[in-house]
């Protein structure tokens, strides 16, 4: 497959200053990573909170600008090219925000929010518009008469349905969902999830899923990078990194799985500061296999398919995880197996919710 994003060695330190406004340091968010996306791939991007996720995926879609390293999408570099270029190539990457309440604009009809990208990059003559508009509503699962209605009178998973829409808008090749189900209820996550799926599957999207929930990245992932404290430390196939993790990091995350049956030592700790973080390996800190190389070498990620940045990743014991509890797999499974029949609406609507 070839890839269709590619970042390498990618910083971004953010400036923290003092009371008086002099630079005291810097929040090193996203310290070296490489990375790649195939094209029609889903990679999830998997951490506890303040690791450099969203900073991540900000960094894929140039809405940031890295300090150093190279962003290319498509085989082109996005910080060569011209203001004018960039904004071409914007149709083709799109950003779910986390929060469908924040993310609409309360001032404009749901037709206004999802024919705005159509206008901005003029992707259809403004006769087809309306058409256009009905045809994305009907595809993420809203009524066409959705479009004169208001964000208020919609649900979270209808705003986050419209928020969806909205990002198809302009037919994007590669979409960035930061955390785009957490501020769901379960029930409706499951909907979403689904709907996200089918997607992506029929409109060959290529689609980065930050998340902190490995539930939901077991539901849509085909590769998972594991974050900890700006730097990847595990990446691989999201079947084999959730079934045999091999950085103690994954496998504590792994091991917290509701009903995951592994009796492997919780997290120690709070995550250290990003501003100074440990030498040597960053998670030694907290890491219940640590030893005297931890605390001074810093690991590379090793391997091929699945790689791992831990001194002793090929040493350590084998983790027997009961199947079952993976991340409420089962239980997310049997929601999702439910919304595919014919649920009845709770909002009596017979809409989506
Ligand atoms: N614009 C900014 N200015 C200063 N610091 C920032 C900025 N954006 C992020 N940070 C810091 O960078 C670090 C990484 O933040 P980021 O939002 O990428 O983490 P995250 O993994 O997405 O966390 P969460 O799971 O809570 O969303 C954090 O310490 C955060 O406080
Ligand atoms: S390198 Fe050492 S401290 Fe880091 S994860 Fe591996 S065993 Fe733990
Ligand atoms: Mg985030």
């Amino acid at each position: 497959m070839t890839a269709l994003l590619e970042i390498q060695d990618v910083v971004k330190h953010f400036p923290v200053r003092d009371a008086l406004g002099r630079r005291a340091g810097a929040v090193r968010a996203v310290d070296g990573v490489s990375l790649s996306v195939a094209e029609g791939e889903v990679l999830a991007i998997v951490g506890e909170s303040g690791c450099g996720k969203s900073t991540l995926g900000r960094l894929m879609l140039r809405l940031i600008e890295p300090d150093s390293g190279v962003v290319r999408f498509a085989g082109e570099d996005l910080s060569a090219l011209s203001p004018s270029a960039l904004r071409q190539r914007r149709r083709d990457m799109q950003l779910i925000f986390q929060d469908p309440f924040g993310s609409l604009d309360p001032r404009m009809t749901v037709a206004q929010a999802v024919a705005e990208p159509l206008r901005l990059h003029r992707i259809v003559p403004k006769a087809e518009e309306a058409a256009r508009v009905a045809d994305l509503l009907s595809r993420v699962g809203l009524r066409p008469e959705s479009a004169a209605r208001w964000p208020h009178e919609f649900s979270g998973g209808q705003r986050q349905r419209i928020a969806i829409a909205r990002a198809l808008a302009s037919n994007p090749r590669l979409i960035v969902g930061d955390e785009p189900v957490s501020a769901l209820d379960v029930s409706v996550q499951a909907q979403v999830i689904n709907l996200l799926r089918d997607l992506i599957r029929d409109l060959h999207l290529t689609f980065v899923l930050v998340s902190h929930d490995l539930g939901v990245v077991r539901h849509l992932a085909d590769r998972v990078a594991v974050m900890y404290l700006g730097r990847i430390v595990e990446e691989g196939p999201a079947e084999e990194v959730l079934r045999a993790p091999r950085h103690p990091y994954t496998r504590a995350l792994v091991a917290a799985m509701p009903g995951a049956g592994e009796k492997q030592a919780p997290l120690q700790g709070d995550v250290p500061s990003p501003i100074a973080p440990p030498p040597g390996c960053r998670f030694h800190t907290r890491c219940s296999f640590a030893t005297e190389i931890c605390r001074t070498e810093p690991p590379s990620l090793k391997g091929k398919a699945h790689r791992a940045a831990c001194h002793l990743a090929d040493s350590l014991p084998a983790m027997t995880l009961r199947e079952e509890g993976l991340g409420g797999g089962a239980r997310l499974a049997r929601l999702q197996a439910y919304f595919r029949g014919n649920a009845p609406s709770p909002t009596g609507m017979g809409e989506n919710t």
